[in-house]
């Protein structure tokens, strides 16, 4: 069912499903007016990774001064908008409720409605959000610290997941690959750095089940790296790291050209933290060239966590599903379909 829904409706986004705290203002689904993200990185990089505790608190600290910033910067502060739309899941459970309440409470306030939106779908959105050009259906590369996936989507809401990882996802991989390296977290900006001055080549890691089917796994080629290193204890770390890249972003390709010409897409684009992947936005586009399939690379700022991404699904859901309940809870392990 479609709800009347006005093209020009200025949306509230509200994320904080992990270590992002983000707000951002966006009319009709299409146009950011604006977007702001307060990274926690800083707070959890001696940890390792995100400490959940942490991550909520922060989020308690950081969520009203972002969002009265993102008010500002779109020239809204009136409170003008005409949904908030809020992450509900999948997520760190006391951060999401963070973010979920805080968009009840400001949607009852101004009296207009609240609209509980999956993350992964924002970050297929976030994708389209910068090239209205985009025809669907579309195959969408979706790789972050916590999933990778491959997911055709058919039409605004029908999405079919042609695969997912086995066991660790990409991001989760640079992570650890960083820290065993020694070259701290987060994992895959380090090692997209170094990378450049490696070669590629260097070591010939595996590339696990790349010519089979659409799911993925990086578990064997951690393992791969970390007994490599033993084994070598002088081998070159940029030579370790470009090589470990090159493998992830071979599979990563691989499997999403096949899958684009499979299904026959129209449009294939990439979304999640690894997205960032300056070796792996490189190699999307040549294959997007090489199929002759329209291809996207969302802005880093948007491929990664940001609010932005929120508003814009949320535009769509409140055009197909309406306003959600205000008893919608946080869903940790929420899944895209
Ligand atoms: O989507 P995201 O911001 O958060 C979620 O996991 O939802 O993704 C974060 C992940 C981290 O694992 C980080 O190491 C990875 O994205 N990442 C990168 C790059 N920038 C961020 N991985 C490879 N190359 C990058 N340039
Ligand atoms: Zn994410």
């Amino acid at each position: 069912m479609t709800h009347e829904v006005d093209p020009q409706a200025r949306l509230l986004g509200i994320e904080t499903s992990c270590d992002e705290t983000a707000a951002a203002v966006v009319v009709g689904g299409r146009q950011v007016l604006s977007s702001v993200v307060s990274s926690q990185v800083d707070l959890h990089a001696r940890f390792g990774g995100v400490v959940p505790e942490i991550a909520s608190r922060a989020h308690v600290d950081h969520l009203t001064p972002v969002v009265a910033q993102a008010l500002v910067e779109a020239g809204v502060d009136d409170g003008a908008v005409d949904a908030v739309a809020a992450t509900y899941g999948p997520g760190l459970v006391g951060s999401l409720l963070v973010g979920v309440s805080t968009a009840k409470a400001l949607a009852l306030v101004w009296d207009v409605p609240f609209v509980a939106v999956n993350h992964l779908e924002a970050h297929l959105y976030a994708a389209l959000l910068e090239d209205p050009a985009l025809e669907l259906p579309a195959v969408v590369l979706l790789v972050s610290g916590g999933h990778t996936m491959l997911v055709l989507m058919e039409d605004h809401g029908r999405y079919r997941v042609l695969g997912s990882t086995l066991d660790d996802a990409a991001g989760e991989a640079f992570d650890k690959v960083a820290r065993y390296l020694g070259l701290g977290y987060p994992g895959g900006p380090v090692i997209d750095r170094i990378s450049m001055e490696g070669d590629p080549a260097a070591i010939a890691f595996p590339r696990s089940m790349i010519d089979t089917g659409y799911d993925f796994s990086f578990s064997g080629l951690k393992t791969a790296v970390i007994n490599h290193v033993r084994r070598h204890p002088d081998v070159s770390t940029a030579d370790v790291a470009s090589s470990f890249q090159e493998a992830v972003v071979d599979v990563l390709v691989a499997k999403a050209e096949r899958a684009a010409v499979e299904v026959g897409a129209k449009g294939m684009c990439l979304g999640g933290g690894v997205a960032a992947n300056s070796r792996l936005r490189e190699r999307f586009l040549d294959a997007c060239t090489e199929v002759g399939i329209h291809g996207n690379l969302a802005s880093r700022a948007m491929c990664t966590d940001n609010a932005a991404m929120v508003a814009a699904a949320g535009w769509w859901r409140l055009r197909s599903d309406g306003p959600s309940p205000l008893d919608t809870g946080a869903v940790p392990g929420l899944g895209l379909v």
